[in-house]
């Protein structure tokens, strides 16, 4: 494994933008390899069997480009496969999930922390596990949004809908008395400015990004990892298996640069997940 190779990120879609604009702001010398599985996105809402598979699938493809680590940027795949793929990767593997919990407690002042995900992380109770691992008397109460992946993939979450979406989804928890809320899906820090005008600019909201960005720079130093400085910018590649030109004006608008987007078939990921290479 060489300093100079990429970071591999991956999520059912746009949503680990989030995390790989923070790993890009944090680690400006590190190159990214990213690759959203757009076509099969929502993952939120599939079978174990069928998020394991798509995301070995994922993990496959993006080590066809020399990576130094992988981020797990899905809570979905993190919360269902991690360990699983951690064991049978060679470069370092983290999720998003250990690193959201920390920082919504270190968030919390009083302990009552609230979890959005999508149902099969909030169903697994990925965070919940973590959060009283860490700290047994916190009150924690999770919540699916099933319907805000579908937003922000298709690029509205801007459009004025959205903001009854959002509304209507969140409403119970606003009763809840919370201090702190998770946003435990790597798409939802898109329409974080209409989760906080719902819950309440009092109640402080988590994103993994900047936690997981730090864990990551954490794991390079231990692995003696991190990029040299050269005269070069580093050049990130995107990969999508869905539409490039959604993916391209998302990506654009959260990461603030133009990007460089390759749309990839699923025909073309499957094999390479198959053959192994
Ligand atoms: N962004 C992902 C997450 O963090 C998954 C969304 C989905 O595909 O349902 O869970």
């Amino acid at each position: 494994m060489g300093k100079q190779q990429a970071i591999g990120i991956i999520d059912s879609g746009v949503g680990g933008l989030t995390v790989a604009r923070e790993v890009i702001r944090q680690l400006p010398r590190e190159q990214i390899v990213y690759f959203g599985d757009n076509a099969r996105c929502p993952y939120g809402s599939r079978s174990v069997e069928e998020i394991r598979m798509f995301t070995n699938q994922m993990v496959q493809f993006v080590q066809c480009y020399p990576i130094k680590a992988l981020v797990i940027a899905c809570n979905t795949a993190a919360a269902v496969v991690l360990e699983e793929v951690r064991e049978q990767t060679a470069v370092p593997v983290i999720g998003v999930i250990e690193p959201g919990a920390r920082a919504a407690i270190s968030a919390s002042r009083m302990g009552r922390i609230g979890i959005i995900g999508t149902e099969t992380t909030i169903r697994v109770g990925a965070y919940q596990r973590v959060l009283h691992r860490l700290k047994p008397d916190l009150y924690t109460v999770g919540m699916a949004c099933p319907s805000f992946v579908p937003l922000v993939e298709s690029g509205m979450y801007h459009a004025p809908e959205a903001r009854r979406i959002v509304e209507e989804t969140i409403a119970p928890l606003v009763h809840e008395e919370l201090d702190t809320l998770i946003l435990g899906c790597t798409h939802y820090p898109l329409l974080a400015p209409l989760i906080e005008q719902v819950i309440g600019g009092e109640v402080t909201l988590i994103s993994s990004a900047e936690e997981t960005a730090r864990e990551l720079s954490a794991l390079l130093s231990l692995h003696d990892l991190h990029a040299e400085d050269t005269t070069e910018k580093p050049k990130h590649r995107f990969f999508t298996s869905g539409d490039e030109q959604i993916f391209r004006q998302i990506g654009e608008e959260w990461l603030g640069f133009a990007i460089d987007v390759e749309a990839k078939s699923l025909e073309e990921i499957v094999p390479a997940a198959s053959s192994n290479w």
